[in-house]
């Protein structure tokens, strides 16, 4: 039988700096690697350890993969240290991702908020590439400040593509911000959606998801139509170790992404 723990080498082609403390890792594995948005991998870094990351790119393109990583502890900061030609270490693709065939037809709202636009990145690559399965997508999204705000050119792109429809905030501005400043949750009072025809996707830090869902709740969405993107404390990805245990379910195994409608009744799920 195949180890389930076998990594691919994969080197670091592009680094980008994305805010003060969040960098996107262009990635050419050394075996072509196809994911489904909201997906994720192991990456490991050689001497500091491994950990669940997202892949922010577009699935279509199984010959490099991108990562958004924000530097928080000794496996981000040691990535976050390396450099161009560098080889890092890929697992997986694992997990369930978006179910891109329920939103089928129907408008999306997304509402991401710090790091958690990276596996939205690759949502919306995905949903572009089918664009016409869609009636058209809103983006929300709320950063910290100004320079917190990830992917800008991206933004500034999706922003003025008629098809989709952009929104930001930052918690506090800046002598140049013009925008909303506020939480996430102050530019989900306008929507003008039909929310018998929408389906809403979260994705962020978790107290910005728990306030999210109850507005989306208060709202009028259904608990059905709210899709969450878990990131529970994970050990071996495959459903083995029970780390990242939901009620019943394994986010690594069957989410990271869920309905909202299927966790909503265990404790915990917030923390
Ligand atoms: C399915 C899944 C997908 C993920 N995708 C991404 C992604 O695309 N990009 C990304 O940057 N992260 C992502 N994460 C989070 C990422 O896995 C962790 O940030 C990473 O494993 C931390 O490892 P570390 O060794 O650097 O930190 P550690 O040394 O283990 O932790 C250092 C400290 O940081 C805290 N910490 C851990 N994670 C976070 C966090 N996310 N935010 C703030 N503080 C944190 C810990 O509680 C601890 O106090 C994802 C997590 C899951 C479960
Ligand atoms: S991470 Fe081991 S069971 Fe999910």
């Amino acid at each position: 039988m195949e180890n389930p723990y076998k990594f691919i080498e994969a080197e670091i082609i592009d680094v980008k700096d994305e805010t003060p403390t969040i960098k996107t890792f262009v990635l050419k594995p050394k075996e072509r690697i196809s994911f489904k948005t909201g997906e994720f991998m192991e990456v490991a870094i050689p001497g500091f350890g491994e950990g669940p990351f997202t892949p922010s790119s577009n699935p279509k393109d199984d010959t490099k993969l991108e990562f958004t990583i924000m530097d928080v502890g000794r496996v981000t900061g040691a990535l976050h240290r390396m450099k161009t030609g560098g080889v890092v270490g890929l697992r997986g693709p694992y997990g369930k991702g978006y179910p891109l065939g329920e939103f089928k037809g129907k408008e999306i709202l997304i509402v991401g908020g710090g790091v958690g636009l990276a596996p939205i990145r690759s949502l919306i690559y995905a949903l572009f590439n089918q664009l016409d399965n869609y009636k058209k997508i809103y983006l929300k999204y709320g950063a910290k400040t100004p320079p917190d705000i990830m992917y800008k050119d991206e933004v500034d792109r999706w922003s003025k593509d008629g098809r989709s429809d952009v929104k930001l905030t930052v918690d506090a501005g800046d002598a140049k911000w013009k925008g909303n400043v506020g939480l996430v949750t102050t530019i989900l009072e306008d929507l003008k959606i039909d929310l018998n025809k929408s389906v809403s996707v979260v994705c962020g830090p978790p107290i910005m998801m728990k306030f999210v869902t109850f507005k989306l709740l208060e709202i009028g969405y259904k608990p059905e139509d709210i899709y969450l993107s878990m990131e529970k404390n994970m050990s071996c990805g495959i459903g083995k170790c029970g780390h990242c245990r939901i009620g019943n379910s394994y986010a690594c195994k069957d989410g990271p992404v869920f309905s909202y409608k299927t966790i909503k009744d265990y404790p915990n799920i917030w923390d």
